[in-house]
């Protein structure tokens, strides 16, 4: 795994910062606090509709701890209902979704997991600067007593995301693909169980687009966390999954490792990531 970090960086990809100590490399301060368990995710016969729309027809898939599972799904197949499922904004119809052994919709389970999304439109406080927005949860939640203990999570957690000279910056001053790495930043100061990713690099230009894919692995590899992606990027998928999960019709129809999906014989399958291995 360090060799295969070391091509990386060596191949000179944007997240040198991430896994190089040189540098500032007050990444590794975040990498010590986040105390990160690996949980499991189990989704059980999930169904919602919205009218006679039936989005979800009983999702079903499997996550191990710390694998890194990215749905692929045409525009409007559900990815972001499911996420939103995911991380609790939504109840479904019926079906179940567990962290970690516990149902997301029992009242204690918030007490006890936290889960973390990185949202499309990133979601920044346009108001407050990129630090604070990092800053908001662990202020909110008055994790740190100690001001200099919480500025050096957010330097360090801005540093592994590789924006450590925007802590002052606002958010109008950034590029999308920066915007969606504050998000980043966000989500992992807050020492999630999981984290989301909802389309994380539409819009992005094809450099952005590599270094959103680079940050996926590396917190794969270096922090080990379990991470859900939802995307329609074909690229990003193979690039960066563990397993793909195919959401087609309301259902997941196939589940594999990269290698597996490429040479599925299934034709939904097929149809969807034929254009990539033309
Ligand atoms: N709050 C809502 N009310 C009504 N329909 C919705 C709502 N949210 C999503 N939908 C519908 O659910 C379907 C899936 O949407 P979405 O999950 O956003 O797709 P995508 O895969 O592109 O993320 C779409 O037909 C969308 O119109
Ligand atoms: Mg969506």
């Amino acid at each position: 795994m360090e060799q295969k970090l070391q091509e990386q960086n060596t191949n000179g990809n944007l997240l040198g910062t991430i896994t190089s100590t040189e540098g500032n490399g007050s990444g590794s301060v975040l990498l010590d606090y986040l105390k990160c368990a690996s949980v499991g995710v189990k989704i059980e016969n999930l169904k919602r509709s919205f009218g006679d729309n039936y989005v979800l027809r009983g999702v079903a898939l499997d996550i191990k701890p710390g694998e890194t599972v990215v749905i692929l799904g045409k525009s409007g197949s559900g990815k972001s209902v499911l996420m939103r499922h995911i991380i609790g904004l939504e109840c479904p119809d019926a079906g179940h979704i567990y962290v970690a052994g516990e149902d997301i919709n029992n009242p204690d389970f918030k007490k006890n997991h936290v889960i973390a999304m990185v949202f499309q439109s990133s979601a920044l406080f346009n108001s407050l600067s990129v630090s604070e927005n990092v800053a908001l949860y662990l202020r909110e939640h008055k994790i740190f007593a100690d001001e200099s203990e919480l500025k050096q999570i957010v330097s360090s957690a801005l540093d592994i995301v590789g924006l450590q000279d925007k802590n002052d910056v606002m958010p109008s001053q950034l590029s999308g693909g920066m915007k969606r790495r504050v998000a980043a930043a966000r989500a992992l100061v807050m020492n999630p169980d999981i984290i989301l990713f909802d389309e994380p690099t539409a819009g992005l230009d094809p450099m952005m687009t590599r270094t959103m894919g680079d940050l996926i692995c590396d917190l794969k590899n270096k922090v080990e966390i379990t991470q859900i992606i939802v995307t329609h990027d074909i690229d990003l998928a193979f690039y960066v999954a563990d397993r793909i999960a195919i959401l087609n019709e309301g259902r997941i129809l196939e589940v594999g490792t990269p290698e597996q999906i490429r040479t599925s014989v299934n034709s939904a399958t097929i149809d969807f990531i034929k254009p990539q291995f033309k």
